[in-house]
């Protein structure tokens, strides 16, 4: 089984949430919590908390993260933060064209593009987040959304930069909402979405590759979703909010 090759990750989208104190207090709840895991932990925060969260993960096994970054090095781009901010702070993660992004900031595939080339050559390691609309899904063409989010994304990124990206696949119906996919539906296009980077890549580099599941994971359903064969990890919004309820999705994993 390859699946055994991969890291699984377990990664919190916070998204617009936690001030300083809050933040401060949930890695320290989190840290005792989380130091056996057997996988993967990082935790994607608002710009905001990135020095405390950095401060307090420091010498755990806790990774932290960014939300977004911009494409450009530096420049006239009022309210953005650029790539190598991020990295000379000590961030390691960033999440790039999360369905937010898209949906209320006009991200579009060729930006998430651009987001990752710039995130790629200042070192931080993006977590590209695709995913469908229900529409998109009733009418059946979720594996062509999806597989031209995916090889948009990628474009210009060689096999050995592949090695630094997790690619989350986040159905745009599931996030927030409390319906997850069934663990079939997000096993079928987590393994569309390996299929396409085998074709753009080769087998060894898809098998390789961490692909989460996101979208109303929570520790009920998490175990199930992380059996399925393509699916290694989640990124995980409302239920990293909680140190416990993000700690049980994390134990999952590490089984
Ligand atoms: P959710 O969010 O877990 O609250 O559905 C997931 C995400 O948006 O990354």
């Amino acid at each position: 089984m390859n699946k055994k090759l991969r890291k699984a990750v377990i990664a919190g989208n916070w998204k617009m949430n936690k001030n300083r104190a809050e933040a401060k207090a949930l890695i320290e709840e989190l840290k005792p919590l989380v130091k056996d895991a057997d996988c993967g932990v990082i935790v994607c925060v608002p710009f905001t908390d990135l020095e405390t969260v950095l401060a307090a993960t420091e010498g755990s096994n806790i990774c932290v993260g960014a939300q977004n970054c911009h494409f450009a090095p530096s420049g006239a781009f009022t309210g953005e933060i650029a790539a190598t901010m991020l990295t000379e702070m000590g961030v390691e993660y960033v999440v790039l064209g999360h369905s937010e992004r898209r949906q209320y900031f006009g991200e579009t595939d060729v930006t998430v593009n651009k987001r990752l080339r710039a995130a790629l050559d200042a070192g931080l390691k993006p977590i590209v987040c695709v995913g469908e609309l229900l529409e998109q899904r009733e009418q059946g063409v979720t594996a062509e959304v999806v597989g031209m989010q995916t090889r948009i994304a990628l474009g210009g990124v060689s096999a050995e930069e592949l090695k630094n990206i997790i690619i989350a696949y986040e159905p745009v119906w599931a996030i927030g909402t409390g319906k997850t996919a069934t663990a079939d539906q997000a096993g079928e296009v987590c393994g569309l979405i390996r299929a396409t980077v085998a074709d753009l890549y080769g087998k060894e580099a898809a098998d390789g590759l961490t692909i989460q599941y996101g979208g109303s994971m929570n520790a009920g359903n998490a175990a199930e979703l992380l059996a399925q064969e393509d699916v290694d990890g989640g990124l995980i919004g409302g239920a990293a909010l909680k140190a416990p309820d993000f700690s049980a999705i994390v134990a999952a994993a590490s089984k």
